[in-house]
C-alpha cells in the first residue's frame, strides 16, 4: 500500500514536470544542433518598370540599383533573400500583412507612408518631374495644367501630385499599373504629361524616348528613397541600416551608384538629410 503511494507521488510529480516543462517553452522554436543552416529566407518585393532602380532584362533577370544595393547589405548582413515582383500600390499592404519582409521599389519616405511601414535611412535623393512630348511647347510649370491630362503610375507620389493639380488646376489624371505604360500613353498621345521621379524618366528618355519626349519645368517635389520594413520589425530595419553603413564604408554603395548613375554619391547619403 505505501509502495503504490510513493508510485502515484511519483507519477504525479513526473506529471508535474512535463506540464511545467511544455509551458516554459513559450512555442519556441526547437534548437537546432545538427549545424543545418536555420537563417530564414527575407522576401523583398518591388514593382520592375522603374529603371534604373529595378527593371527586368531580356532574360527575364532582376537588375537595377536597388537590386544590387539589396544584395550588397544581404551580402554584408549575411541575410538570405528572395526577389519578387509586385504591383507598386500593393508593396505596402505586403509589408502590412507580412506577406513580404523588405520592399525596396524607388520609394519615397512620405509621412502618411511612415505611419504604416518603418523605413531605413534614405539611401537616395530623387525628386518629381513633368515630361512631355517633344514637340509640346505648352506646358512648362504646373499652372499650365488646366484641361490637361497626366499620366501616372497608381500609388506613387507622382500620382498624388497630379491629384493635387487635378484639383487645383482642372487637370485629368490617367493611372496606370506600370511606368511603362504611362510613358506608352504619352508618346501615344492619350496624355499630354507624365509626372514621375526624375532619375527614372530621365532613363526612359535616354533609353527610349530620345527624340519623343522631353523634360520641363522645376522640381515638383524633392524626395528621399528608402528601404522599407513591415512596421515595428526593429531588429531587421536595423540590420538594413547596419548594412547599409557598411556597404558605404567598403566602398560599395559608392562603386553601384557610379555603374547606375554615372557619378559618386553625394556625401550625406545614406545618413539622414537633416
Ligand atoms: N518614388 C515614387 C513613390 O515612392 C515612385 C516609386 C515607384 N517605384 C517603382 N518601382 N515603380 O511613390
Amino acid at each position: 500500500m505505501k509502495k503504490l503511494f510513493k508510485l502515484g507521488l511519483l507519477a504525479l510529480t513526473v506529471m508535474a514536470l512535463m506540464i511545467a516543462a511544455v509551458g516554459c517553452g513559450g512555442g519556441e522554436e526547437p534548437a537546432t544542433t545538427d549545424g543545418e543552416d536555420t537563417t530564414e529566407t527575407l522576401t523583398v518585393a518591388f514593382e520592375p518598370t522603374f529603371a534604373p532602380f529595378e527593371s527586368t532584362d531580356e532574360n527575364g533577370e532582376f537588375v537595377g540599383f536597388d537590386i544590387d544595393l539589396i544584395n550588397a547589405i544581404a551580402e554584408a548582413q549575411d541575410m538570405k533573400i528572395e526577389l519578387k515582383s509586385l504591383g507598386f500600390d500593393g508593396l505596402i499592404p505586403a509589408l502590412q500583412s507580412a506577406q513580404i519582409d523588405i520592399a525596396i521599389s524607388g520609394m519615397t519616405i512620405k509621412p502618411e507612408r511612415e505611419e504604416k511601414v518603418d523605413f531605413s535611412v534614405p539611401y537616395y535623393e530623387a525628386g518629381l518631374i513633368m515630361a512631355v512630348s517633344e514637340d509640346n511647347n505648352e506646358i512648362t510649370k504646373p499652372e499650365d495644367l488646366a484641361g490637361k491630362t497626366i499620366a501616372v503610375q497608381i500609388g506613387t507620389t507622382g500620382a498624388n501630385k497630379a491629384q493635387e493639380y487635378k484639383e487645383q488646376y482642372g487637370a485629368k489624371v490617367k493611372t496606370f499599373n506600370t511606368t511603362d505604360l504611362v510613358f506608352m500613353e504619352l508618346v501615344n498621345g492619350g496624355a499630354d504629361v507624365v509626372i514621375n521621379d526624375k532619375p527614372v524618366t530621365k532613363n526612359y528618355i535616354e533609353t527610349r524616348g530620345e527624340g519623343k519626349v522631353k523634360m520641363v519645368g522645376d522640381l515638383l517635389e524633392g524626395e528621399y528613397y528608402g528601404i522599407a520594413v513591415t512596421e515595428g520589425n526593429t531588429e531587421l530595419l536595423e540590420k538594413i541600416n547596419e548594412g547599409l553603413n557598411k556597404v558605404k564604408e567598403n566602398g560599395k554603395f559608392g562603386e553601384l551608384y557610379k555603374e547606375w548613375f554615372g557619378i559618386t554619391p553625394p556625401e550625406y547619403l545614406p545618413g539622414n538629410p537633416s
